[in-house]
């Protein structure tokens, strides 16, 4: 027994040694540890033994195991570090290689018209308030002074969800909302951005879903001046501080009086072209003093309290700005267009 046991031993620690990965190792660990191993087997026969030889046998046996662990654990060792140099090496990086350039995007030529025209009305002390797209109809039109029966109410014209509900046709009912939440006390100055929906047939100058402006400021004694003044500012940083404004008179139920503000045309300098349609004027936004019925039904005492409001589509802002041509352009998201947009940030 004796014999088989120290021959088991030189040939384990010789098959260790032979053993070229780890896989053969664990393999060689097997072989000879494991429960059907040829060590496991002798220390069966023990019980033939005599008692005197057993204890003997029992330690030699113990020795013959711990001498092969010990050279699979050594020999383990050495291959692990094999195996992390030869990943290591295989894996080197050639810092020589040129990089790949990360292609980054941009904001989109809407987003940064409304950011431009937000931080322009932020400047001049005006909050942002939204409302939602799924609107009721008094916010919409009631509470604008459009009663029913209004023609601007028209199937046509708007989405209706429900009888009572539809998409907003403009972001005219958050002025209606904000003053109803300041409890009729002011001052209110607020800009709404957000989108909005009509029944339109696309073409160039037409959207179904669009994105609106608008502009409130209510306190007391805010006149009509105030509105000029603010626009005027407005239409320079927007366009540069070479354009003229003209107020036209105009109708909006929900602005009395009401005008429309054009912009004197850059192309031409005034003298008339295609672009202003020859009269030198090119239209950018709808205004007005808000209309005492509106004050009224949102809680304000029309007789203490007066305010502006104004609405203007950045899309078409944005057309006159840059000379984009065709409105769809910012809603197909054709790369090629949006990429042009990147360093004017
Ligand atoms: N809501 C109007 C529209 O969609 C735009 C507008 C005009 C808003 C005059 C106003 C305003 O606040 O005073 O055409």
């Amino acid at each position: 027994m004796e014999e088989t046991l120290r021959s088991l031993q030189q040939e384990a620690i010789e098959k260790v040694n032979e053993a070229q990965d780890l896989k053969a190792l664990n393999d060689v660990r097997v072989a000879y540890l494991g429960k059907k191993g040829p060590v496991t087997e002798a220390l069966k026969g023990m019980g033939k033994l005599s008692a005197e030889e057993r204890p003997k046998m029992g330690a030699l046996a113990n020795e013959v195991r711990g001498a092969i662990t010990e050279t699979i654990e050594a020999k383990q060792a050495i291959l692990e570090k094999e195996a992390v140099e030869k990943k290591l090496q295989s894996e080197t990086i050639d810092v020589t290689l040129p990089g790949r350039p990360v292609k980054s995007g941009n904001h989109h030529p809407l987003t940064m018209i409304v950011e431009e025209i937000e931080d322009l009305f932020i400047g001049m002390g005006y909050t942002i308030a939204e409302g939602p797209e799924v609107e009721k109809d008094y916010y919409n039109f009631e509470a604008l002074n459009l009663p029913k029966g209004h023609p601007a109410r028209d199937m046509q014209d708007s989405f209706y969800i429900s009888e009572e509900t539809l998409l907003r046709t403009h972001t005219s009912p958050v002025q209606a909302r904000t003053m109803e939440l300041a409890d009729g006390k002011g001052p209110i100055k607020i800009i709404c951005p957000g989108k909005v929906y009509r029944r339109d047939t696309d073409d160039a100058t037409h959207s179904h879903q669009f994105t609106q402006i608008e502009g409130l400021v209510v306190d007391e004694h805010i006149r009509m001046s105030d509105l000029k003044g603010t626009l005027n500012v407005f239409a320079k940083k927007m366009f540069g501080e070479d354009r003229e404004i003209r107020l036209r008179p105009s109708f909006f139920p929900f602005t009395e009086p009401s005008v429309e503000m054009d912009i004197s045309c850059k192309i031409c300098g005034g003298e008339g072209c295609r672009v202003c349609k020859g009269t030198g004027w090119i239209e950018i936004l709808g205004a007005g003093m808000v209309h005492p019925n509106v004050l009224e039904m949102a809680g304000f005492d029309s007789s203490k309290y007066s305010g502006f409001a104004f609405g203007m589509g950045p899309e078409r802002i944005a057309m006159l700005k840059y000379g984009i041509d065709d409105i769809r352009h910012y809603y197909t998201n054709d790369t090629r267009f949006l990429k042009q947009f990147s360093e004017k940030e």
